[in-house]
């Protein structure tokens, strides 16, 4: 399950990247964080630009699981109509998103897009490298995010977009749960894939690196992004476990994020 391969690739401060995907000219296409016009509040233009960046996100979700059913013609059938169901379910997802955004006013390409995990993921040249990071890295996060994303609506009086983001995260669990089942099979049948999935951590420390807000940087919005408080996004253990983390695994986030306390109790329940 190699590519032989060599992508295409574009450089953003220093961090070689996978080629953006095609867009649509309506699309604006930016390559930092401090490009995007993220308000980090919950105004009208705030609630139309995050459907829009989430919108996008779900797109670049099918794009690399579909990039991948391209570039591993060798893996098993099974996982193959896994990516291909997952497939199905990012398109939903995009369309879902797509409407409610054009209900609240907005419209497609009316804020910068950025395709940070498909230029991450898609340098990768195995496909255990980019499930760990795709399904297992980017997708584990979102489970987290989602959680907090559907009180923080429903919060705000915008229970029809609470609701959504809510049946995206059931898909979402999947996605990562098939994952997380997957790299346990092929791990235990070679080892030696353990250090692909290694060497894709690694490649992630360095792009985040690479392309860190750096200090005073003020994005497309106004808002300083070395200043900003983002919305704090703890583990969503429940549905960790349900995407089939390990109690161990679950207990390192925690730990992570500053929970040791909590970690005897998480990882014995
Ligand atoms: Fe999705
Ligand atoms: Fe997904």
């Amino acid at each position: 399950m190699r590519s032989q391969i060599a992508p295409e690739t574009k450089t953003v401060r220093g961090a070689v990247l996978r080629r953006d995907p095609a867009r649509e000219p309506c699309f604006r296409l930016v390559h930092l964080h401090h490009d995007m016009e993220d308000y980090g509040d919950m105004s009208e233009a705030s609630r139309r630009q995050r459907l829009h960046q989430h919108m996008h996100n779900e797109m670049q979700s099918l794009e690399i699981a579909a990039q991948c059913l391209v570039d591993f013609p060798d893996t098993p059938w099974e996982l193959r109509m896994e990516l291909a169901r997952q497939c199905w379910d990012e398109t939903r997802h995009t369309q879902m998103l797509y409407r409610r955004l054009r209900e609240l006013g907005g419209h497609k390409g009316e804020f910068p897009v950025m395709n940070y995990e498909w230029g991450v993921t898609c340098m990768m040249d195995s496909l255990v490298a980019r499930l760990a990071l795709q399904n297992r890295t980017f997708e584990g996060g979102e489970i987290d995010l989602l959680r907090e994303l559907v009180q923080m609506w429903r919060k705000n009086g915008d229970d029809e977009t609470a609701d959504l983001l809510g049946s995206i995260l059931v898909d979402e669990i999947q996605h990562v749960r098939f994952a997380n089942q997957w790299l346990k099979r092929l791990a235990k049948e070679d080892p030696r894939m353990l250090l692909q999935v290694a060497r894709a951590m690694a490649h992630l420390r360095a792009i985040t690196a690479a392309l860190a807000p750096q200090a005073g940087d003020v994005n497309a919005a106004g808002v300083n992004l070395t200043g900003y408080t983002h919305l704090d996004v703890f583990a969503n253990v429940e549905d960790r476990r349900h995407a089939e983390f390990t109690e161990e695994e679950i207990a390192e986030i925690l730990r992570q994020e500053g929970f040791a306390g909590l970690v005897s109790h998480a990882s014995t329940a």
